[in-house]
């Protein structure tokens, strides 16, 4: 299963990118925000954030319209692991060496196809363990 949420500045991002996981076969279940009306997006984070701490969802999306705020909301509940993504090989390193069990993107600064590129690469990218097992560890027990 992977969460996903945003705030109005994600919102249309989210749908493209909720319809593409659909397509392809992944379980998907949208927290929100439902419409483009202006809602704060520190509440979706924390949504989204908890879902994955619950293990309700195996990984999460969160977008707004920088991806900036919702991430920081994010990686305040304990167990997360929230990456905000500009390029596709940041979404390697975010998967490989972080473990990150939570993608961010920036709905008014990342276009679509990138977007997809971005999502794609972090789904399925292994993370690497190894000398990386001990830094995600340490991030855990903060
Ligand atoms: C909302 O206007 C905007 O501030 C929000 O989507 C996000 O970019 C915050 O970090």
């Amino acid at each position: 299963m992977i969460a996903l949420a945003s705030d109005h500045g994600g919102f249309e991002l989210k749908v493209e990118i909720k319809n593409k996981l659909e397509k392809e076969g992944y379980e998907v279940v949208d927290l929100g925000a439902y419409t483009e009306e202006s809602v704060d997006y520190p509440v979706y984070g924390k949504k989204c954030a908890e879902e994955v701490a619950a293990k309700k969802a195996e990984k999460g999306i969160v977008i707004c319209g920088s991806g900036i705020g919702i991430s920081i909301a994010a990686n305040k509940v304990k167990g997360i692991r929230c990456a905000l993504c500009t390029s596709v090989e940041m979404a390697e390193l975010a998967a490989k060496h972080n473990n990150a069990n939570m993608l961010a993107l920036g709905g008014r600064l990342t276009e679509k196809d990138l977007a997809f590129k971005i999502v794609d690469k972090w789904l399925n990218t292994e993370f690497e363990g190894g000398r990386h097992e001990r830094r995600v560890k340490l991030l855990d027990c903060m």
